[in-house]
């Protein structure tokens, strides 16, 4: 059979199911393939889990403790017991699945291949840039403040802008919670980071993966940081995302009603170097779709971004210039997930100690 060359299909759910093979536009270099033999499966000691129960109460240091080591370390943990109602993140995973079983031309009202639209349903990264495609469609919303950026979104699942909106404040309530405990585990005031943020920011993805005739060949999102603050994915029940520790892929394996928190660029940048935000991917499989919810938590575009003064001495110089967080935005989505973190751009000629 001809190797399937470059669709008509916009998106990739019109495609997948059609192909026997990985279109050629799929197919990464061999030197930047996935591997997945070599993956390590997580345990209990990889990636750690944090119960919040308790934060306001009696077990209050030792979570802040726990919330410091875990971004210090790993650059990532799972939250459980965190407040947000099994049922508003179920009817999200169901309304998420909906969307994307929407007929064509109903999911291509929202489509867009422009990344500064503010609503906008589109496929792999960023088709305008890339060299390769990624196994990937992803609706993209703005979601803080809520008014300006509701009546842009689908009406199709008919509920989708109401269970929506629920679950975007649900988990705006438990980002505006570990971030004062993540200002604490920095010796900083509790509001610190909330008032570095300027007017704030939240954009979500409803990522779509579907299943991949030879998940060895591509990636669902290959190798990249998170440019924002913070991240709180919420992933249904198939396994893909997979985070970098000591040089090897580790699999972090769904477990109901967690989610995953990730620190973000500009959290490396707020501490100075002292939490790192770690590259991870999604990679695909071949027997299932799997669908991943990732909330971005950011600063307002105005908002002027540096290492806290606090955490600046003698042997921690500031590591990073000033910026605003647009500068820094343009600059991701222009680069790619081809490269290095943007972080480096804005890097001081300081060679901050580790801490
Ligand atoms: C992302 C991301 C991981 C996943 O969207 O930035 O890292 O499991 N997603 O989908
Ligand atoms: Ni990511």
């Amino acid at each position: 059979m001809a190797t399937p060359t470059a669709s008509t299909k916009l998106l990739l759910s019109d495609l997948a199911s059609t192909v026997q093979n990985v279109p050629s536009n799929y197919i990464r270099p061999i030197n930047d393939r996935p591997n997945l033999t070599q993956v390590e499966v997580s345990d209990a000691s990889s990636i750690p889990l944090i119960d919040l129960d308790g934060l306001y109460g009696p077990r209050h240091s030792e979570i802040i403790q726990q919330i410091g080591l875990a971004c210090q370390h790993d650059g990532f943990f799972q939250v459980k017991n965190h407040g947000v109602p099994e049922e508003t993140i179920n009817i999200m995973l169901n309304t998420a699945r909906r969307f994307f079983k929407l007929p064509e031309s109903e999911r291509l009202k929202s489509y867009s291949d422009d990344p500064s639209k503010t609503t906008r349903l589109s496929t792999s990264f960023n088709v305008k840039t890339e060299k390769v495609a990624n196994w990937r469609d992803f609706l993209r919303l703005h979601c803080y403040p809520l008014e300006r950026y509701v009546h842009e979104w689908p009406t199709n699942p008919p509920s989708f802008r109401e269970d929506v909106a629920e679950y975007c404040t649900s988990i705006r309530g438990l980002v505006l919670r570990l971030l004062e405990a993540i200002s604490e585990s920095l010796g900083l005031q509790r509001d610190y980071i909330d008032k570095s943020l300027g007017k704030h920011a939240q954009h979500m993805a409803l990522n779509y993966y579907p299943p991949c005739p030879q998940p060895e060949l591509t990636y669902g999102l290959p190798g990249h940081t998170d440019p924002n603050l913070i991240t709180i994915l919420l992933q249904d029940d198939v396994p893909g995302l997979q985070v970098l520790r000591n040089d090897k892929w580790v699999a972090v394996n769904p477990i109901p009603n967690t989610f995953i928190i990730n620190i973000g660029d500009q959290m490396q940048v707020l501490s100075n170097d002292r939490y790192q935000s770690v590259l991870h991917r999604a990679v695909v499989n071949c027997d299932k779709e799997r669908i991943s919810i990732p909330t971005f938590y950011c600063p307002s575009p105005d908002a002027l971004i540096g290492p806290a003064k606090e955490l600046i001495d003698h042997n921690h110089p500031a590591a990073y210039t000033d910026f605003t967080y647009a500068e820094y935005y343009e600059k991701f989505w222009k680069r790619g997930l081809e490269t290095d973190c943007c972080l480096d751009m804005f890097k001081t000629s300081n060679t901050a100690s580790s801490f």
